[in-house]
């Protein structure tokens, strides 16, 4: 005998599709908000919640960019034991793959109907997914960035021979992970496009964020001060969903592609 979902559940989603899709269909500029539980479905862990890395490790190391402030040749020659301490997510992020949540997002995007992802992953499933305005408000774990003039470079390749290393671009900057670490400021360039979006922005999704990280939850709150509307999309509340116009309680690589069909068919 197998479980059906009760006939409610099921419904009130099958509803909700079809406002979302309506929503954004009469939007002018959709940007898509993203957090870890777009990527839970890829097999990377989310942060938060009963699985989350930090339920599982405590508390992340809130000094960690004093820490390479301070001395950022040690920083550097750390960056082994600091892997091996979330061996896990070093495991997962290796292996991960988009989920039909990354591509529903890519085809919104191929379809004009979703102008830009503000994304808190570092994992670049966004750009193997095929989707291309994407700004990384944490950064993004396959690159390398000078913390004076913020020019990024693929960490592949980039000499490690001398550490500290050194800003080949502006010589005076120390190169550091593009992954922002707790205490870091967000990158100037990264922090002006995710403004500029979510002023323009009209209808704002929330896909799988616990939206209590800034200045990421504040984007959202902003959208719909001035007039945007909302589109959860997690199958958990979070503090921002009595804010939404419309709540999709279910995965996104479920919750998406729905969506995408209806808009397909308007
Ligand atoms: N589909 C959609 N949402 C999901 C799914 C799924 N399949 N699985 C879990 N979620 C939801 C959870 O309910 C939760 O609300 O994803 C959210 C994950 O929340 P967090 O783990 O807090 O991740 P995030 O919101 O991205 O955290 C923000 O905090 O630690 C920092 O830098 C880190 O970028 C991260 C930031
Ligand atoms: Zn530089």
């Amino acid at each position: 005998m197998t479980l059906r979902e009760p006939q409610g559940e099921q419904a009130a989603l099958e509803r909700a599709i079809e406002e979302a899709a309506r929503l954004i269909a009469a939007s002018r500029h959709v940007v898509a908000l993203v957090g870890a539980g777009l990527s839970a479905e890829s097999g990377v862990p989310t942060f938060r919640g009963p699985e989350g890395l930090w339920t599982k490790h405590g508390e992340p190391d809130l000094r960690d960019y004093e820490r390479f402030v301070e001395n950022p040749k040690r920083w550097w020659e750390m960056r082994q034991e600091r892997a091996s301490r979330f061996a896990e997510l070093a495991q997962a992020l290796e292996t991960a793959v988009p989920n039909a949540g990354h591509f529903a997002l890519r085809e919104l995007e191929e379809m004009g109907r979703l102008r830009h992802i503000i994304t808190q992953n570092i994992d670049n499933l966004h750009q193997i997914a095929g989707s291309q305005a994407i700004t990384e408000i944490h950064g993004n774990r396959t690159k390398l960035r000078c913390v004076v003039c913020n020019h990024r470079w693929p960490l592949d390749g980039f000499p490690l021979d001398e550490l500290p290393p050194k800003c080949p671009d502006c010589t005076s900057g120390i190169v550091k992970g593009d992954t922002v670490m707790f205490g870091e400021p967000i990158p100037r360039d990264a922090l002006d496009e995710c403004i500029n979006q979510s002023r323009i922005c009209d209808c704002m999704l929330l896909v799988g964020t616990s939206a209590v990280v800034y200045p990421a939850a504040q984007f959202p709150i902003d959208v719909k001060s001035s007039g945007g509307v909302l589109i959860e999309v997690n199958p958990n509340e979070t503090p921002l969903t009595e804010l939404c116009d419309v709540v999709l309680r279910a995965p996104a690589g479920e919750a998406l592609p729905p969506v995408v069909e209806k808009l397909r068919a308007v």
